[in-house]
């Protein structure tokens, strides 16, 4: 495992040695014969890799002989992913300026190369809209939304230099349907979902491809950081082990939209069919 710095500006107290400056455990690294991995395999940047849904991201594609580039905050539950393999630790703070930026430089300085990048970094907040404080609607917006968009321009330019690429968007099926009392999430997937379309369409024939894995409920600290639990009875929760296979199976067959599990596409298509039966549907199942 080697650690290097991009820039992050939150960065929690660790024992000493995990705490160390990132330098420091980067020289430390090639000091024990851990020098820099090798770029012969392919390389994935996973964000959100601290833990849920990137964690079993990454261990799915360190299970298939990829490098890994892990990127979060957290970077002792980025150690834990990454234990046993020789994953490159990128800890940064997308919700800061630059961070994205920052990331991205570090990860084509640390393997010269990005093959697949699963922006997988997302936070939700859930209560009635009247109630959201100002701060809340810019901290979801920004991260789940502007940060995303923004590591995406950073990481594209070399995929399609190198003519062979893909970005892996998670989506929410929040996104593409509109849950109450989740709307400010909602609009932040539903953005990147139209983001998806829209890229994918630009980057027709250059080689790279746009997938959007689309989540429905998922047993993870989501719903504990959001700091309100999952309390529906339907859909039920799936596990992350089964969103990181989807995300596995995008990039493999090179799939676009991919819902997790697949009957979810089943309201967005009711209700862009038939907005009318779809809300009557919403009032009498909730
Ligand atoms: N769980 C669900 O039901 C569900 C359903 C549909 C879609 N999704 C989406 O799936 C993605 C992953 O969610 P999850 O369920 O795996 O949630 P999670 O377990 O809470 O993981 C969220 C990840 O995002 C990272 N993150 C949060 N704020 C960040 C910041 N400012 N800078 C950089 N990284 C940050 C966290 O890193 P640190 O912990 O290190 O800060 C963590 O690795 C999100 O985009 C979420 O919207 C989740």
């Amino acid at each position: 495992m080697t650690t290097t710095g991009s820039g992050s500006t939150y960065d929690p107290p660790a024992d000493p040695d995990r705490g160390a400056a990132p330098a420091a455990a980067s020289a430390r690294a090639a000091a024990h014969g851990h020098g820099p991995p090798r770029t012969d395999r392919r390389v994935v940047l996973v964000t959100g890799a601290s833990s849920g849904i990137g964690a079993a991201t990454a261990r799915r594609f360190a299970a298939g002989g990829w490098q890994l580039l892990l990127s979060g905050r957290d970077r002792r539950r980025l150690e834990e992913t990454a234990s046993g393999t020789s994953a490159v630790l990128l800890p940064a703070d997308l919700a800061a300026p630059d961070g994205a930026r920052l990331l991205a430089e570090a990860a084509l300085r640390a393997t010269g190369r990005i093959d697949v990048l699963v922006a997988g970094a997302g936070i939700g907040w859930a209560g009635p809209f009247l109630t959201m404080p100002h701060t809340d609607i810019d901290r979801v917006l920004f991260l789940d939304l502007n940060a995303t968009l923004h590591l995406v321009r950073e990481v594209l330019p070399a995929m399609v230099a190198a003519g062979r690429g893909r970005v892996v968007l998670v989506g929410s099926v929040a996104g593409a349907v509109g849950v109450r009392e989740e709307a400010v999430y909602s609009a932040a997937k539903a953005g990147l979902a139209a983001f998806a379309e829209a890229l994918r369409q630009e980057l027709r024939g250059t080689g790279v491809g746009v997938s959007l894995v689309v989540p429905g409920p998922v047993e993870t600290g989501f719903f504990a950081r959001r700091g309100r639990p999952y309390h529906r009875t339907r859909p039920r929760p799936t596990s992350p082990g089964r969103v990181a296979s989807a995300v596995w199976d995008a990039v493999s067959r090179a799939r676009d939209d991919t819902y997790v599990p697949t009957w979810l596409t089943l309201p967005g298509r009711v209700r862009a069919l038939s907005p009318h039966l779809y809300r009557r549907l919403l009032d009498r199942f909730g």
